[in-house]
């Protein structure tokens, strides 16, 4: 089980839902199963209106996601993801600040989720 904090000037306060860890549900699907008015459009990595921050709150090593191909060039053509950070994903394991709600995958950890409201815009 895991907690996702969802937090964004379009909530009147954070709002945090239990999400089953494992079951491969996309942190999108989790907002829209829980009526958290995350922006999309694609749903497929491509159009980058459900960039968010992802900060783990858990005192564990925040746990590694793999960036795919698609997600890093949504996120760098949209210039949330640096040349630096692409490297510590690569090198270190350690994931980026900002991710796509559509391409994350939610494991078994404390998450707080931010976003603005406005597609594309954290
Ligand atoms: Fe288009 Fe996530 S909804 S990138």
């Amino acid at each position: 089980m895991a907690n996702v904090t969802f937090s964004s000037p379009l909530l009147p306060k954070d709002v945090t839902v239990y999400a089953v860890a494992g079951d491969t549900h996309t942190l999108l699907k989790v907002a829209q199963k829980n009526k958290i008015p995350l922006p999309f459009e694609c749903e497929d990595g491509n159009c980058g209106s459900c960039v968010m921050e992802v900060v783990s709150l858990s005192d564990k090593p925040f746990m590694a996601q793999d960036l795919t191909e698609k997600e890093r060039a949504t996120l760098v053509a949209a210039g949330k993801l640096s040349k630096a950070e692409i490297e510590e994903a690569v090198v270190n394991d350690r994931p980026p600040r900002y991710r796509l709600a559509c391409q994350y995958i939610v494991r078994d950890e404390d998450i707080l989720v931010r976003f603005s409201g406005e597609p594309g815009v954290v």
